[in-house]
């Protein structure tokens, strides 16, 4: 399957059939995470992998009782470490090393880095978190179509339960709960706007023929 029909396949899934999940295939899924981009490489995304029943339906509560979270025979917790962030100078030298980025980039990227670190707020963080972790997180959602696998991205929860129940860290933050799991239902495709409402030429608003 390539990446097409990937995209065009996915949907949100509800519906799961009981069979349990290979651990090849969950990690599969979490290889296709670890390969996303990120901002200067800062690669915030972790992941917990939930299989407990007991859990599981903790987090069904925790997400206004949501079915098709207890229901799916995994749930991975996609969260982000604020504090991977600060440790910017590390990726630096790595992309550095590997032969990415040029010497002299340390020179450029630190001090600017380190100068936008001491005055960000938590808000700017969690908006550079969302970005990097939705990526991964797409990655997981396309890569499950191309194994036989269905998933739902899940954003309707209470954040502190969540936390609670996963004993999540204070400098870490979910931002996804994915339920993963053979689809048991076979949607069609839902409404999407059409291109003219969303694309612009050259500027806001301009319609792009
Ligand atoms: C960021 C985000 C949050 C979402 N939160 C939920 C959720 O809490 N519960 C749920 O059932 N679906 C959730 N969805 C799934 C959307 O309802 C779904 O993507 C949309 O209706 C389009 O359907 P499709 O994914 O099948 O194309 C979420 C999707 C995204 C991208």
């Amino acid at each position: 399957m390539d990446v097409r029909e990937a995209i065009k396949r996915r949907r949100s899934i509800r519906k799961f059939k009981p069979d349990p999940i290979p651990e090849e295939k969950i990690r599969l899924l979490l290889e296709s995470a670890r390969l996303a981009p990120s901002g200067t490489n800062t690669q915030p995304w972790r992941f917990i992998v939930v299989k407990d029943d007991n859990t599981k339906r903790g987090l069904q509560r925790a997400a206004h009782n949501q079915r098709h979270i207890g229901r799916a025979p995994v749930i991975i917790a996609c969260c982000a470490d604020l504090k991977a962030f600060k440790e910017f100078p590390e990726r630096v030298d790595e992309l550095i090393e590997s032969g990415a980025l040029p010497e002299r980039s340390r020179e450029v990227f630190i001090p600017y880095l380190s100068k936008g670190m001491d005055t960000v707020t938590k808000d700017a963080l969690m908006v550079a978190a969302a970005a990097n972790v939705a990526i991964a997180v797409e990655h997981i959602v396309l890569q499950a179509v191309e194994i036989g696998l269905g998933t739902c991205w899940v954003r309707w929860y209470e954040d502190n339960k969540v936390k609670e129940i996963l004993g999540i860290p204070e400098h870490v933050e979910v931002m996804a709960l994915l339920p993963v799991g053979v689809p048991d239902e076979d949607p069609s495709q839902r409404p999407r706007q059409k291109l003219d409402k969303i694309v612009y030429s050259e500027t806001y608003g301009e319609k792009y023929t």
